[in-house]
Order: structure tokens, then sequence, then C-alpha cells
């Protein structure tokens, strides 16, 4: 699919629910006992995977409307052994957190998932996940996929570190604690996205989170027992981030973009949007869910080049990519510093998005885990390349979000991986005022 230069995008979308929470809704559910109604589920192809899963193991999952599930749990432990293998398609943070919901279990499973997700590093979570007794065996030392995974008997309460900067793995290892005998201690040594630990403790789980040097510790007691309970998903600011970087570089543009959710531990775009000069105002700042939300109103914006540091990479990490595409539009250098992460997603994301500029006619460089793109001004960006999206959802959607403004159109290669977190983009875009050709 060829995006082309649109006319000013204009109106108010609505955003999906957001992806990691509605992973996260259906995995507490199906390990709760009783019901668990959520609203707002973002029925993408990642989330409908983790669901056929949970069916799987012995919860019931239903679509009681549109974005309204149902999930009856079994109560933690009691999930069985699967006939079949696991298909978690491109999902990452699927199977990572469903792996450790399992690892405390005796039961028995396959994960196995599409070539993309064949490709991802599961040594990052099933390494530490031996010290509750599991064991495993995958594709050598990275434990790829198709990977087969024993949960243990009787597991008891770890202490443990994490260097890693994933909310992912730190998820995984707070999952595998619920039926883990005494109070598990887990170390981050960076902040990650925290809503494991609020939804936990929204289904009745005890959870306690002390700061600890530039982390954090938390505490959990095993054996726990968790309730059903409602959950209502706010609206996906990694999502959001497509339209609202449109809206910056498509000249005359303005969209609203409401009820988007604005958790500390996700804003580092909209951080350093603001300071790259974009004008973005958020208004009506509430809560929904236990979680912070609020309405984006976005206006195109003459944006400058910054230094984006690498302590912030948590709180944007699926957000690189199109922040570059923001920076090939900006006046000046912008210099995005440790990015190790983005080598482990869906693609090698550093390669992918320094390819992608290149054939679009925007310089770049990359030094290390570092990227640098040379901003050639709003009007500037030669644009005409095709991008390779290596099964990247967000390659897709961030390059496609080039061409709106770029002098010559953008293609991506493929877009079928946009339904794994966001099937309405197409449709969502155009109705804005984006031009798309097959
Ligand atoms: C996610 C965590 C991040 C992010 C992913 C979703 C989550 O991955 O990239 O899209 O829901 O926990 P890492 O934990 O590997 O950083």
């Amino acid at each position: 699919m060829r995006a082309r230069r649109a006319a000013p995008l204009k109106g108010t979308a609505t955003i999906p629910g957001d992806k990691s929470i509605s992973q996260r809704a259906l995995i507490l559910g199906a390990l709760a006992t009783g019901e668990t109604r959520v609203s707002g589920l973002l029925e993408s192809e990642d989330v409908k995977n983790t669901g056929q899963a949970l069916t799987g193991f012995g919860a019931q999952v239903a679509r009681t409307g549109p974005g309204t599930w149902r999930v009856r749990g079994t109560g933690v432990g009691n999930w069985h052994t699967l006939a079949a293998p696991l298909d978690f398609g491109n999902s990452g943070t699927g199977s990572r957190l469903v792996m450790g919901a399992m690892a405390t279990t005796p039961i028995t499973a396959v994960f196995t998932g599409d070539a993309s997700l064949r490709s991802r590093p599961m040594a990052r979570v099933v390494d530490p996940l031996k010290a509750f007794g599991v064991t495993y065996e995958g594709q050598g030392a990275k434990a790829l996929m198709p990977l087969t995974l024993h949960g243990a008997a009787n597991a008891r309460a770890i202490t443990t570190t994490i260097t890693t900067a994933s909310a992912q793995v730190k998820s995984a290892l707070l999952l595998a604690a619920l039926n883990a005998e005494g109070v598990s201690r887990i170390t981050q040594t960076t902040l990650t996205r925290d809503h494991s630990e609020k939804m936990l403790k929204a289904f009745g789980a005890q959870i306690a989170v002390t700061p600890e040097g530039t982390g954090e510790t938390i505490a959990l007691t095993g054996r726990a027992r968790l309730a059903g309970t409602e959950v209502e998903v706010p609206r996906d600011p990694s999502s959001a981030a497509f339209p609202l970087v449109a809206a910056l570089i498509v000249p005359g543009s303005q969209i609203v973009l409401p009820a988007i959710l604005l958790n500390p531990r996700r804003t580092g775009l909209l951080d350093t949007l603001l300071e790259m000069g974009a004008k973005i105002g958020i208004e009506n700042r509430r809560t929904s869910g236990g979680e912070e939300i609020g309405d984006l109103v976005v206006s195109h914006s003459e944006l400058r080049g910054v230094t984006v540091p690498a302590a912030r990479a948590p709180s944007m990490i699926d957000e690189y990519p199109v922040l570059s595409v923001a920076a090939a539009f900006a006046k000046g250098k912008t210099t995005m510093l440790g990015l190790e992460e983005l080598r482990v997603k869906e693609s090698d994301r550093l390669a992918a998005v320094a390819r992608g500029l290149e054939v679009n006619g925007v310089s770049i460089a990359i030094e290390g885990d570092d990227l640098m793109v040379e901003g050639m001004g709003p009007d500037g960006v030669p644009g005409g390349g095709t991008v390779t999206t290596h099964m990247d959802h967000r390659i897709a959607m961030s390059f496609l979000t080039m061409g709106m403004a770029s002098q010559k159109p953008v293609t991506a290669d493929d877009i079928t991986m946009i339904a794994t977190s966001f099937p309405e983009y197409q449709g969502l875009m155009t109705a804005l005022g984006a031009a798309f050709e097959a």
C-alpha cells in the first residue's frame, strides 16, 4: 500500500483500546476466579491470539458486544495442559506473559508464532523463570520458538533483579509469582510500563511497589486468589501516535484524539514532540479504569530537532519509528540515544527505520545504539521509496505516515501486520483525510 500527500487532516478519531492493557485484562481474567468484564478491548490479531490460548488452558473467553468481552477464569494454578501448540502469531507480549502465567503450574505448553515471533529471543523471559523451577526446550541459545515450557510444581517465591528494560520480562515474573509460595521480590533497574502491577492490584493481589535506585522493587504475595473484576481499557497511545504525527506533518491539519491513555510510563513521545515544538493540547485530563487519560488536540507544527535521552526510551519504546518520521520533517538533527531494545522488537526496528528513512532520501547515522536523523524541514522529505516492513506493523504505519507529507508517495511492501495492533488504521486515517493507493 502506498500513501501520498494528503489534504489537511481534520476531524475526531476514535483510537482502539490499548494493546498492553487488553492483553493483561484477558490473562488476569483467565487466572481469576469468577467473571471479568472487559470494555474497550482492542480486537486485534495479537489480542485474539491470546484469547484463543487462554481458552486452551481452560478459561472461557467470549465476546459480548463491540469491544466488550467476558472472561471466566479458572483460578490461579488451575490451568490445564494443552493438546495442541499455542500459536501466538506476531505477539511477543501475549506469548511472553502467558509463559509467565503458566510457569508455576505443573503443565506443559508448546509456544510458536509467525516468522517474526519465531526470530525473537525468548531466553530473556524463560531464563529468569528458571528461578521458579521451570524447564524448557527452545531453539538455540536465544530459546527461539517453537519452545516447550514445563511449568514447575510447588514453586517457591524468588528474589531477583532484572536489568533488561522490558515490561514483558517483569510481567512474566510477576504472573509466575502469583502461584509461588511466599512473597516474591522483583527489582527492575529501570522503570517500565506498570500496567501489570496496577491491574494485579485491581484483581485483588497483594502487591507493593517501592522505589529502588533508578528502578523499583515489586513485592507480590504468592498463592494468590484473584477475583474477577471490571476492566475499562483506555485508548492506545502507541496507536494514537500515527494520526498524531500525521497531523503534525501534514500542513493545515487539526485533529482531536479523545480519551488517550496518559500513563506517565507511556508518554515519552508526547514529551519529545512537545520539546520539538509540536502543538499538542492535552484537555480533559481524568482517570478511567485506574489510568490517566486525556483528549489530544493536535495541529500542524513546525518541528525542530532534539536529543532524546536514553532514560526516556522505556516510556516511548514503540514510538521511535514514528518519531523518526517526525524528525525527518523537522529542522535540524534529532539524536535518539540508547535504542538497543529496538533490535528485538517485531523486527530489528533500528535497522528497519534506518533503511526506510534512507530509501526515502533522508540522511541518517547509527553509532552503537544511537540513531541520528537529519531533519529536512516541513517540505523537504523526498519520499518515493518502497519500505520493507519485515512483518512489523509499526514500521508499516510509520512510513505510510511519512508518505502523507513527503514530496513523492511512500510504499509499504506489506500491510497485513497492521491488523495485529490497529485493524482500524486505514479506515480511520482515510476518514481524517489521508490518501492511500493499493
Ligand atoms: C509491552 C512491552 C514492550 C512493548 C510491547 C508491549 C508490554 O516490550 O514494546 O509492544 O505490553 O508489556 P518490552 O517489554 O520487550 O520492552
